[in-house]
């Protein structure tokens, strides 16, 4: 019996359902199945609600992989550029809000009516509500709602991130059951946790954010942190946590951009009388300089040597850190790692082992930077399998 289906593709997210509307332009007879209720929920609540659905400086080099040129040429052959252009043909409002980001002007909730859009125009056959059960050779997939087969399978799960939005490790089972290697996957993206007294300097510090330059290894960024009641956040925080390893220190420039010692050495000669605490609260937040200055008993700056003023600089200026961990996958926007790209055809995703299997999106190891990186990942991804099943 000839399949009902030339491709069936595994999870409607970004990637599968940019995938099934490239394949389906192409005449092929696609079945999208997904087991939650609803398409493209990340997309739905990424950036605030708005979706920073790309961003302008998207770079082989913005991407975490063990194979760090695996993606070229999938993001070369779709690019920032062409997702634009999508999204105008679709004339959906967009600006750009910082670091070449690109969000909706309205709601996310356009883009995922977008690629629906695109997708019911080409006959995609959408299965929503669809427990998977079993997945044979063949391309074999039965589910709580029947048996369905296809000469090409694409696994488009995403990763394990954010469990409570129904996202699972399908992906690098089915792989894994095919002979392709797993890199371990790991949440990226992600809060810092801290104990001690780390923790007990930050705790009170809750809800203080500041523009600060994070350091791991020879990786940094400079960008917003945010205190938390476990640690830290914000933007330079989530991209660093991507690149930190259990065990490794951070760095954080808490005073980017300022001679630190020079300046609080020129301080202390012009108002001898000052408080470290009030010299600090005009270079920080108020919160931040306090606690800071009470580390050193807040003396006055006559009070202090010059030596004292550089130490206290230097510590502003490279403030070591141990993380304790993240806050795993619950928090995690993204999970680095996945399936093995050595197993992978770089310009279709095709398994090389296996032909007819495919793997896209986040299921894969490659994790790009915060700011939409990701998205374009994954409709780079998509396409490329797309044009190949
Ligand atoms: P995605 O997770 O989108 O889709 C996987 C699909 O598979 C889902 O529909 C899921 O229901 C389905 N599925 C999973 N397990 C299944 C199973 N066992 N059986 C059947 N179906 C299954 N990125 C970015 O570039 N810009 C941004 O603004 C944001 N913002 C953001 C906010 C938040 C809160 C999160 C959690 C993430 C982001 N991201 C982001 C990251 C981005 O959402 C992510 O990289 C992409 O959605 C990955 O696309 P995929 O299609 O690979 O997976």
């Amino acid at each position: 019996m000839t399949p009902e289906f030339d491709v069936i593709i595994l999870g409607a997210g970004a990637a599968g359902l940019m995938c099934a509307m490239t394949a389906g332009a192409r005449g092929r007879r696609v079945l999208l199945l997904d087991h939650a209720a609803a398409a493209g929920k990340k997309i739905l609540i990424s950036g605030g609600g708005r979706c920073n659905f790309t961003n302008l400086g998207t770079r082989p080099d913005r991407f975490l992989s063990e194979n760090p040129h695996f993606c070229r040429a999938a993001l070369a052959g779709y690019t920032q550029q062409d997702f634009i252009a999508l999204v105008d043909k679709h004339t959906i409002a967009w600006h750009e809000k910082t670091l070449g980001q690109l969000f909706c002007d309205g709601s996310a909730r356009q883009i995922v009516a977008m690629l629906l859009e695109e997708c019911a125009a080409v006959g995609v056959d959408i299965r929503l509500s669809h427990r998977i059960t079993a997945v044979d050779a063949g391309f074999r997939v039965a589910t709580d709602h029947g048996t369905f087969t296809a000469p090409s399978l694409v696994l488009a799960t995403g990763g394990p991130s954010i469990p409570k939005m129904g996202a699972t490790g399908l992906a690098y089972d089915i792989a894994a059951r095919f002979g392709l290697q797993l890199v371990p996957p790991h949440p990226a993206l992600v809060p810092l946790t801290f104990t001690g007294d780390d923790l007990a300097l930050m705790l009170p510090l809750s809800g203080v954010a500041l523009d600060i330059i994070a350091t791991t290894g020879k990786t940094s960024f400079p960008e917003a942190m945010l205190f938390t009641h476990r640690g830290l956040s914000g933007p330079a925080i989530l991209q660093i946590s991507s690149y930190w390893l259990p065990g490794q220190g951070i760095t954080i420039d808490l005073l980017p951009g300022i001679d630190a010692a020079r300046l609080l050495i020129a301080r202390k000669a012009e108002r001898p009388n000052a408080a470290l605490r009030t010299i600090l609260g005009e270079l920080l937040p108020q919160r931040l300089a306090h606690a800071w200055a009470a580390r050193f008993d807040d003396q006055s700056m006559a009070s202090l040597r010059d030596r004292s003023l550089a130490e206290i600089a230097n510590g502003l200026k490279s403030w070591r850190l141990s993380p304790a961990g993240t806050e795993g996958y619950a928090k995690a926007e993204v999970t680095a790692g996945g399936v093995a790209t050595e197993g992978l055809a770089q310009r279709t995703l095709e398994a090389k082992a296996v032909p007819g299997l495919f793997v896209i999106g986040e299921a894969v190891d490659v994790t790009g930077w915060l700011g939409g990186y990701n998205f374009q990942w994954a409709w780079a991804s998509g396409f490329a399998a797309g044009q190949a099943v």
